[in-house]
This record gives C-alpha cells, sequence and structure tokens, in this order.
C-alpha cells in the first residue's frame, strides 16, 4: 500500500509531483488534486514528496516534515571538491574506537546512496571495537597463513600470489597489513537477488567514506579484506553475521585518524571522451 496522501489545504495543484514521477504513477486532471494511477510501478522513491513546494504529499506514511529542508543547507562546490579531493586512504589510526552514536550515523546516512531499481537493500556489518575487530584480526591471520603454508607459490592463484608478495613486509605485525591496524571494519553486503546489488554496496561505502571524512574519521578501502571473505575463507563471512543469501560489495576498515594532511594529492590527467557530435 502507497498510503499516498494529499494535503488538501496544502496542495497547490502545480503538477510538480506528476512531472517528476519516473514511472508516471501519479495523474492529476484539471483543477483536481493528483492521484495515484499506478501502484504497482512506483519506486517508492519519494520524489513526489521531495518535489512538492509545499510539502502538501505524503506516502508511506512518510512525513514530508521531518525531511531535511533543502533551501538552506548545500555545501558549497569549492567544500565539495576539497572534501572529494582532499580525502585520502587511512593507514595510520588511533586505536581508540569511534563511538557507536557516530557509527550508527554514519550508516544512516551512507544508507541514502541511490541504489539500483531503488531496492534500499545493502546491508551494511561492522566491528563495534578494538576487541572485536582484533579477535577478527587474529583469526584472519591464522587463516591467511595456513592458506599460503598450503599453497604451492609455483601454481598458486592470482589473489593468493598478490596476497603472499604484499603481506611479506608486514609478517610480524600482520593486522598493520590486513586490516591497516584499524579499530573497525566495514563491510556492505546485499541480497543475490537484488538488480544490482554489488555496485549499490559500492556507492553506500562511498557516501560513507565522505561523510566519514566530513565528520573527521578516517577509511580506507580494503581489497585484501574482500578477497578473504569472498574468496578466501566464505565462513568467516558467515560468522561475521553477514546473511548466506547476500554477496558482499566490498569492505573498509575505519577508525579516528593518527595522521593528517596539510595539502591535496594531484592526479594523473582525467580520461576523458567529449563528445561533440553522433
Ligand atoms: C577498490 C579499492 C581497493 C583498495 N584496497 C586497498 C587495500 O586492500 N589496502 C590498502 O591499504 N589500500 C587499498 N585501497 C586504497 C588505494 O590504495 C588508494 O585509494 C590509492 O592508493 C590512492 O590513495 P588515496 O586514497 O589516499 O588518494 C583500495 C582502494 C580501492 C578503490
Amino acid at each position: 500500500m502507497l498510503n499516498f496522501k494529499v494535503n488538501e489545504e496544502k496542495c497547490i495543484q502545480c503538477g510538480k509531483c506528476v512531472k517528476d514521477c519516473p514511472s508516471q504513477c501519479i495523474s492529476m486532471e484539471k483543477g483536481e488534486f493528483p492521484t495515484i494511477i499506478n501502484e504497482d510501478t512506483c519506486l517508492r522513491c519519494q520524489h513526489c514528496l521531495a518535489v512538492c513546494p509545499t510539502g502538501a504529499i505524503s506516502i508511506m506514511g512518510v512525513n514530508p516534515d521531518k525531511s531535511i529542508d533543502m533551501k538552506f543547507e548545500m555545501p558549497t562546490a569549492h567544500s565539495m571538491e576539497t572534501l572529494i579531493k582532499g580525502h585520502r586512504s587511512t593507514r595510520n589510526y588511533s586505536k581508540k574506537s569511534v563511538d557507536t552514536k557516530t557509527i550508527r550515523n554514519l550508516l544512516e546516512i551512507a544508507s541514502h546512496a541511490p541504489t539500483g531499481g531503488n531496492s534500499q537493500s545493502v546491508h551494511f556489518t561492522a566491528t563495534m571495537n578494538d576487541e572485536v575487530t582484533d579477535a577478527f584480526s587474529k583469526e584472519l591471520f591464522a587463516r591467511v597463513k595456513n592458506m599460503l603454508n598450503e599453497s604451492d607459490p609455483t601454481t598458486e592463484n592470482p589473489k593468493i600470489a598478490y596476497t603472499r608478495q604484499a603481506i611479506k613486509p608486514y609478517w610480524e605485525n600482520p593486522a598493520d597489513f590486513m586490516l591497516r591496524g584499524a579499530p573497525h571494519i566495514l563491510i556492505a553486503s546485499a541480497p543475490k537477488t537484488a538488480p544490482e546489488g554489488k555496485v549499490d554496496s559500492v556507492i553506500a561505502l562511498t557516501n560513507f567514506e565522505l561523510m566519514a571524512q566530513s565528520m573527521g574519521v578516517g577509511t580506507v578501502w580494503n581489497g585484501f579484506l574482500t578477497w578473504a571473505l569472498t574468496d578466501f575463507f566464505p565462513d568467516l563471512a558467515v560468522q561475521l553475521g553477514i546473511p548466506e543469501d547476500h554477496e558482499i560489495g566490498y569492505c573498509m576498515c575505519f577508525g579516528l585518524p593518527a595522521v593528517q594532511y596539510q595539502r591535496t594529492v594531484q592526479r594523473v590527467p582525467s580520461k576523458i571522451n567529449l563528445l561533440e557530435s553522433f
């Protein structure tokens, strides 16, 4: 049930909800108020609620007065550029955990990322303190050690070969390689049935990363952990409570940075294909 409601005292019959609906679910006859005509195709995206100039529309029981008002608070282009260009992968962390309220807040904001078909099915798994992360890290390293001992370097698969090579300098302090000494890990997954679950997970993590940066929390994407949970030891993902019918999108580490960057880096020029005609 969409529970589409129009506050007739507030509605100015401008038709913006009709025009902006991506699946043409809403109709408005001349002089009438908007109504739903195609409930089945509704994406539940709430564009009708978001676009309404007077806050007259409620759908699925959502109260428009509880949304953030967009009129006043948008970051400037300069602050966005600084955030995007100034974000660095953090590999030096304070041992202090990020407080639960901040983690919950970050995850709630990250969940506002777009999802294919508006599935909104990304699921986050996070370790909430250093002790949990340490215990996991010890188990992970024991398994990696075993895996490398049992694997034949002349025939092993490229992911194991890469891990063998990359872990070498960290053999005495494996957590510094595997989890970069971070007090938290974060895994984004989505049901295998979601139309774009993997991409959705990565986009959500990207939001998490940028929002975290703005709140003084550092992050680093973790390819190694992603391999470990998907290719090497999928049962570890189950132990972490990731639903078995999910596909892991990617993994990240996060925590309070013990390093501060003073300036942006400079990337190679972007590779662009600009079409003037077709
Ligand atoms: C998909 C992906 C996987 C990554 N995996 C790792 C990783 O396993 N360990 C690590 O320390 N950094 C990892 N990184 C971080 C990259 O090395 C880093 O983004 C790159 O060196 C640029 O540095 P910057 O993020 O500080 O600008 C990964 C980044 C991405 C996007």
